[in-house]
C-alpha cells in the first residue's frame, strides 16, 4: 500500500555511490529527503541533482541528510555523477542508490506504471526524526522539482515541531507564523512572548519564534 503522511518510512539496505547503506544509520538522528529519478543519463534529472548538491550546505544546516533513488546501476551512476559536477559546476557528495532491483522504488511506491512501467516517478520524502513521513510530493518526469520549495517547506516542518506553529501560504523565513490552534487564548501569551496578533480567535499570528 502507499506510503502516507504519518506513516514509519520503511528501513532498507541498499548499493549506492557511497556505499552500502542502511537507510536509518544513513539518518541517524537527523531529518532526510529521500527521492526519485527516472534515469541516469538524462536531462531534467541532472539538473536536479545537480541542484541539490548546490544547496548541500543548506540541507546541512537545517540538519538534513538526502539520498536519491535511480533504477540503474552503480557503473552508470559513477560516469554520471562526473558529467552532473562538470555540467551543474558542483560536486555531487551525498549517495545516490542504484536500486536495479527496485527495491527502494517498490517500498516507497515510486513506480506508478501508468506513467511509466520500468522507470521511477519524481518522488520525494520528507523524513523527519522519528522516521515518520512529514511530506510526500510527486512530480512527473518531465518536470524539475524546485528544491527552494522543498528547504521552504522542511523550514515549516521544522518550525511546526519545535514550537506550535504553523506556516500561513507563502511563507517565507523570516514572516510571520501561524499559532496553532491547539495553544488556548491563554497559553498563546506565555509561549509567544515576541506577541500575538489575533485576526480571529482562529487565525492569530505571531513573529517567527526561532529568530532573535
Ligand atoms: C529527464 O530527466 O530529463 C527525463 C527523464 C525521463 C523522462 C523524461 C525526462
Amino acid at each position: 500500500m502507499a506510503l502516507r503522511l504519518g506513516d514509519t518510512a520503511p528501513n532498507f539496505t541498499a548499493k549506492t555511490s557511497l556505499g552500502e547503506i542502511d537507510f536509518y544509520e544513513y539518518l541517524g538522528n537527523g531529518w532526510g529527503i529521500l527521492f526519485s529519478h527516472p534515469a541516469d543519463y538524462t536531462p531534467v534529472c541532472t539538473t536536479e541533482l545537480g541542484k541539490t548538491a548546490l544547496l548541500q550546505e543548506e540541507f546541512a544546516k537545517r540538519n538534513v541528510k538526502v539520498l536519491a533513488v535511480s533504477v540503474d546501476s552503480l557503473g552508470k551512476h559513477e560516469g554520471w555523477i562526473k558529467d552532473i559536477n562538470e555540467t551543474q559546476h558542483t560536486t555531487v557528495n551525498f549517495p545516490i542508490i542504484a536500486d536495479e532491483d527496485r527495491n527502494v522504488a517498490t517500498l516507497y511506491d515510486m513506480i506508478h506504471p501508468n506513467a511509466s512501467a520500468t522507470t521511477t516517478v519524481r518522488s520525494l520524502f520528507v523524513i523527519g526524526p522519528d522516521k515518520t513521513v512529514k511530506l510526500i510530493i510527486t512530480y512527473p518526469a518531465s518536470t524539475g522539482r524546485n528544491f527552494i520549495e522543498v528547504l521552504r517547506v522542511v523550514d515549516s516542518l521544522q518550525l511546526t515541531a519545535n514550537y506550535s506553529v504553523a506556516t500561513p501560504a507563502d511563507w517565507k523565513q523570516g514572516e510571520d507564523v501561524i499559532v496553532a490552534l491547539s495553544v488556548s487564548a491563554e497559553d498563546a501569551i506565555k509561549k509567544f512572548p515576541k506577541g500575538v496578533e489575533v485576526v480571529k480567535p482562529y487565525l492569530r499570528y505571531t513573529p517567527q519564534p526561532d529568530l532573535i
